[in-house]
Parts: structure tokens; sequence; C-alpha cells
């Protein structure tokens, strides 16, 4: 009996045991069920969150690129409206019908900052072969430098400065403040001499004394001889090359002088503005302006630009030791040559002695110029100096 309540409390040990086995198998499924599904659940919900982000992104590039079409638009449309107004100013033009867009522009930057140099007014008036020099506001006129015309069949400036009458018209000047960006600008309305009753296509005449000056294109002639001195200057745009007439002069006087057993030769003739503009900043740089200044002409006051002076052999003191300078001295008149600058007239001429430059100005005025023991200067009655 007891075994077989023992075998029945075993049996029923078993099932229960089996039972439970079988609830906690089929727990273990449903929870395992169960955690499949949480998980699967998880793994949606923290799927959607992941497609948000990327989403989310996606916004932000796209703001971006919005942004930046914005701007880029704005900065296009920005910059039309600057254009615009810029074209306006530059294309005023005057009564005239030309293009002031220089000084349009260089006005406008005037009346911004009136603390910094400029000049006083904003144009002058000219006429044809008149000089001035603008007056300067809020500083030296030393200050200001690279000077340019915008036209210079209008009007010419010297590195200095002063600007001459060349044509009627209207132009620019130009200059740079020293040591700054500032640009200046001028107007200059050079006026024909028909407005002054005066007919258009006579040049200037004066009578100065015993001599005739004429102004003729911007270029002075005293007794029919071009001048070119520290006083008298000549158009940057003066540009005739060698004189056909002075060169035929000079191979005559070769000839008789190598009769004589002599070789006198051309070292340098004609030089244009910027041949000497280079040729003179070279000097400045070297010896400085006012040692330059004895023996080299700054540009537009070169004789070598008329196109009537040539530079003999050795360009230097030794040649005046030679035979050739001897010959020359007394001989070159003959054939319409003067020296130049002749020995002990520095100050008259404004440069030191040069025995190797020779001008032409034609027999009979070469003739008496040597006959009178004058430099040029001296015989036409007038100086050279700048006027700076
Ligand atoms: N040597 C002379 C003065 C000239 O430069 O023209
Ligand atoms: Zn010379």
């Amino acid at each position: 009996m007891t075994n077989a309540k023992n075998s029945n409390k075993s049996k029923r040990s078993k099932e229960s045991k089996q039972s439970k086995q079988s609830k906690q198998s089929k727990q273990s499924k449903q929870s395992k069920q169960s955690k499949q599904l949480k998980q699967s659940k998880q793994s949606k919900q923290s799927k959607q969150p992941k497609q948000s982000k990327r989403s989310g992104k996606q916004q932000t590039v796209l703001l971006i690129v919005i942004g930046t079409v914005v701007t880029t638009a704005m900065l296009v449309i920005l910059y039309f409206v600057i254009f615009y107004d810029n074209k306006n100013i530059s294309q005023i033009t005057d009564s005239s019908g030309l293009n002031n867009e220089a000084i349009q522009a260089g006005a406008l930057e005037e009346t911004m900052d009136n603390n910094m140099i400029c000049f006083k007014d904003t144009y002058i008036q000219l006429a044809t072969g008149e000089k001035a020099t603008p007056e300067v506001l809020n500083g030296s006129i030393d200050n200001i430098k690279n000077w340019q015309s915008t036209d210079n069949s209008v009007a010419i400036v010297s590195e200095n400065g002063e600007i001459t009458g060349i044509n009627a018209g209207i132009c620019g000047i130009t200059a740079e403040v020293e040591g700054t960006d500032k640009l200046l600008n001028l107007r200059v309305d050079v006026s024909a001499e028909s407005e002054s009753n005066i007919d258009e296509t006579e040049p200037d005449t004066l009578e100065s004394g015993d001599h005739e000056t004429i102004i003729e294109d911007g270029v002075t002639y005293i007794d029919g001889i071009m001048m070119a001195s520290k006083t008298f200057s000549l158009p940057a745009d003066f540009d005739p090359g060698v004189n056909e007439e002075a060169l035929n002069a000079f191979y005559e006087m070769q000839d008789a002088a190598a009769e004589e057993g002599l070789d006198i030769y051309i070292s340098s003739s004609y030089r244009s503005y910027a041949d000497q503009e280079r040729i003179y900043n070279r000097y400045v740089e070297k010896d400085g302006k006012e040692a330059a200044d004895t023996y080299s002409a700054r540009p537009g006051h070169s004789d070598h630009q008329t196109g009537l002076t040539f530079d003999l052999n050795s360009i230097d003191d030794s040649f005046g030791l030679t035979p050739e300078s001897d010959w020359v001295k007394v001989n070159a008149h003959k054939y319409g040559f003067i020296i130049r600058y002749p020995e002990g007239k520095q100050d008259i001429t404004g440069y030191q002695y040069e025995p190797w430059h020779i001008r032409f100005i034609g027999v009979e005025k070469a003739t008496e110029v040597y006959e009178s023991g004058l430099c040029l200067e001296e015989f036409l009655g007038v100086d050279s100096v700048y006027k700076d």
C-alpha cells in the first residue's frame, strides 16, 4: 500500500513536475514570444526616430541650400543696385557731350572726405597756350604726384602740376596724393582763341622787346626758334622725330670736319617725352633731383625733344679736350648749329657746360648767336627756370 501510495505520490509528483515543466515551457515560450514581440516593437519604434533624424538632416541641408541661394540672390541684387548708381555717376556728360567719369568720381570722393588733401576748385578754365597750377587744400602741392592728363591734345600737365591748355576742349587731370590711395581729379576747360574774337588758326603772338613769341599747339617759338628749356616746355605728345634739315646740315658739317682729319658723329639725337622721362628719372635716382636738374632736362623740357639737337662723340667732359670739340666750337654756326649750353653760362641756360650738345637754329641765327658771344637765352632775352 505504502508502495502504491508512494508510487501514486511519485506519479503525482512526476505529473506535477511535468505539468510544472510544461507550464514553465509554455511560460518560457510565451515569454520568448512576448520578448520577440517587444523587441520587434522596440525595433520598429527605434527605427521610426532614425528615419525622422534623417529627414531632419535633409531639412537642415535644404535650409542651408535655400539660405545660400537667397543670400546669393540678395548679393547679386545689391551689386546691380550699386553698379547702377555708379553708372549714373560715370555716365554724366557735360554740355559738350564729353564723358566726365573721372571728374564726377573725383568730385564725389572729395566731398566724402573733406579733411584730406584736395584741389580747391573742381575745375579750371584756360585759353590755349595758357598755364595754371591748381590750388591745393589741406596740404602741399609737393605731396601730389603722378600728374596725368586724360587727353594730351586738350591739356598737358607737368610733373609739378603745371597745366597748359593745348587745344579747345575738355579733359580731366588726375594726380595721386603721395602715400595714400587717394586719386584727385580736376576738370580742365580749354577755350579756343576764337571765343575771345581771335582767329582760331592764328597762333598767340607776343612782342617782347625786339623779339616775337609765338605759341602754336603748345610749342613756343621766339623769333622763329623753337624753345625747350626750364622755362619753355613742349607738350608730352609733341613727337616730331629727327628734323631732316638739321640732320642734313650735320652731315655737311661732318664731311667738312672729316676733310680736316676730324671725326665727329652723333651719339644721341631725338628723344621723345617718354625717353627723356626715363633718362631724367634714372639720373634723379642716381644723383638726386637737385643735381640731376643741373645736367638733365625734365621730361617736356629737353632740347632733344625738338628733333633739332645732337650730342656728339663721347657725352662727357673729355670731349671738351678734343680737337673735334675745338673745331665744332668755331665752325658749327656755319652749318646752322650753336653750342646750346656754353661754358660759363650755367646760371643763364640752367645747365652745366655741354661742349657735345649742339642745336640747329639755321645758319643766319646761329651765326648771329656765335658772333654775339651770348648763349641762346641771353640772345633772345629770356630765362631758363623751372616754375616750382
Ligand atoms: N642734357 C640736356 C640738358 C638735356 O637733358 O636735354
Ligand atoms: Zn644733349
